[in-house]
C-alpha cells in the first residue's frame, strides 16, 4: 500500500492520450538531491538593441563597469531626472524576434563540425539545439518552486525539432502595471539610474549622469548551455563588463538592511532571483547599490553568484539551488513530452499558478498565441 501511495505521488497526472496533464510542483522537496549536470555555459554571441530598439548584430551597446574609488562612501540620488525618463512601454510585447534575428544572421554557428554549409533544405536550418528562449524565462523557471506571489504563461512552439519558448504576461501581471503607483513607477526608474552612475560608454570614460536615462537600449548575450539531456541556447540583457577581473557584471539595487527580517527577506526572495539570472550565463558577481526610501545609494556590495546559496543558508527552510535545477530539468523533459506536433504556428500554453501545479493547453494554428513570425518560418521569406 505505501509503495503503491509511493509510486502514485512521484507520477505526474497522465492524460488519457498518454500524454502528462499536469506538473506537479510542489512540495518542493520532491526536487531535491543531487545537484544536476549543467554544463560550463559558453558564449556564442551578442546583439545590440539601439535607442530605436533597432537590432544590430554587435556589441556597440556593451558598457563598461565603473567602480568607484570607495564603496562605502558613494552618494547616488536615484531620483535625479525621473521626470526625463525614456521608459519603454511595458505593454508592448517583445515575444522572442530579437533573438531569432540574432538566429538569422548567426545560422552559421549551428551548423555541426564537418558540416560547412547551410544546405539541410529545412529553413531555417536545424539548430541541433532543443530549447531556445530568453534568459529571464529560464530565470522564472529556476524560481518557480520557491515562488509564492506570480505565476507565469509560458508558449511553446516546436519547429524544425527545436522548442522556442515565450513568455506571455498573466491577467494579475496586466492589471498590476495599470493599477501602478507613481510611487512604484518611479521606483522601477531607480534601477536604471543606478546603472547609469556604475557604467561608462567607454572603457577608459567616466560614467555620465547628466544625460537622460533610457531603457530602450540594451545588450543582449546569447549563451549556450546543457543542463543534463537539454541543450539550450538563451539571450539575456548584460549589464557591463569588467576590464579589472575580464567578466561580465550584472547590476542591482536593494532597501538597505536594518532588520532581521529586513535580512531574511533580502535573503530568501531577493538573493535565489540575483542568483538565478546570475547563474545560468556564469555571470560571477553581482554589485548591489543599497539605497534608502529616498533613493539615496551610500553603500555599494559585490555579491559572488557562486557564494549566494551559502550567504543565503542561514534562514530557516532556505532555497537549494539544487531544487531549482533540478525542477527546471523536470520541468524541459515535460515540454518535451507535451509538445508532440512540429509546427510553426502551434502554441502550447504552460501555465502556473503559486501553490498550483502546471497545466497545459494545445492552440491551433490561428490562435492568437503564434510567436513565431513568418519570416522565420517562411522560407520565400528569406
Ligand atoms: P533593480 O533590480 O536594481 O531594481 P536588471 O537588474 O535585470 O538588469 O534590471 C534593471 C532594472 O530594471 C531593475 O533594477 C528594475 O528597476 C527594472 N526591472 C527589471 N525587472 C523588472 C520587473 N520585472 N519589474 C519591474 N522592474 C523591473
Ligand atoms: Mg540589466
Ligand atoms: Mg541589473
Amino acid at each position: 500500500d505505501e509503495h503503491l501511495h509511493k509510486a502514485r505521488k512521484s507520477e505526474n497526472t497522465s492524460s488519457p492520450h498518454g500524454r502528462p496533464a499536469a506538473f506537479r510542483v510542489h512540495p518542493a522537496t520532491r526536487f531535491e538531491g543531487k545537484f544536476p549536470f549543467y554544463r560550463q555555459p559558453k558564449d556564442i554571441g551578442c546583439f545590440s538593441l539601439d535607442a530605436d530598439r533597432f537590432f544590430y548584430n554587435d556589441k556597440s551597446q556593451l558598457k563598461w563597469l565603473y567602480m568607484p574609488e570607495n564603496v562605502n562612501k558613494v552618494n547616488f540620488n536615484l531620483r535625479h531626472g525621473y521626470k526625463v525618463f525614456r521608459k519603454r512601454d511595458d505593454s508592448v510585447k517583445d515575444y522572442i524576434d530579437d533573438l531569432l534575428r540574432w538566429i538569422l544572421v548567426n545560422r552559421k554557428k549551428f551548423l555541426l563540425p564537418g558540416q560547412d554549409e547551410v544546405c539541410d533544405g529545412a529553413f531555417p536550418p536545424n539548430l541541433h539545439t532543443d530549447f531556445v528562449c530568453w534568459r529571464g524565462l529560464l530565470t522564472k523557471l529556476l524560481c518557480t518552486p520557491y515562488e509564492n506571489k506570480d505565476g507565469w504563461l509560458i508558449g511553446v512552439t516546436k519547429f524544425n525539432g527545436t522548442y522556442y519558448m515565450c513568455e506571455y504576461d498573466t491577467p494579475e501581471k496586466i492589471a498590476e502595471r495599470e493599477t501602478m503607483s507613481e510611487r512604484q513607477d518611479e521606483m522601477c526608474y531607480w534601477g536604471y539610474k543606478f546603472e547609469q552612475h556604475m557604467v561608462a560608454a567607454k572603457p577608459d570614460s567616466q560614467p555620465d549622469t547628466c544625460v537622460p536615462v533610457s531603457n530602450y537600449e540594451a545588450f543582449c548575450l546569447v549563451v549556450r548551455g546543457r543542463l543534463k539531456e537539454h541543450s539550450l541556447v538563451f539571450a539575456g540583457e548584460t549589464d557591463c563588463y569588467d576590464t579589472k577581473e575580464k567578466c561580465y557584471v550584472e547590476l542591482k539595487t536593494s532597501r538597505e538592511i536594518y532588520q532581521p527580517n529586513q535580512d531574511r527577506n533580502f535573503k530568501r526572495f531577493k538573493l535565489i532571483k540575483w542568483w538565478a539570472q546570475s547563474f545560468l550565463p556564469a555571470v560571477p558577481k553581482v554589485i548591489c547599490g543599497f539605497r534608502d526610501d529616498d533613493g539615496v545609494v551610500r553603500q555599494l556590495k559585490t555579491y559572488r553568484t557562486l557564494d549566494m546559496p551559502n550567504i543565503a543558508k542561514d534562514i530557516p527552510n532556505p532555497w537549494d539551488p539544487a531544487v531549482c535545477m533540478n525542477f527546471c530539468d523536470q520541468f524541459l523533459t515535460f515540454v518535451k513530452q507535451v509538445v508532440r506536433k512540429d509546427d510553426p504556428k502551434i502554441v502550447y500554453m504552460f501555465k502556473w499558478y503559486p501553490r498550483q501545479d502546471i497545466t497545459w493547453t494545445e492552440h491551433p494554428q490561428d490562435s492568437k498565441f503564434t510567436f513565431l513570425p513568418s519570416w522565420f518560418t517562411d522560407p520565400d521569406q528569406q
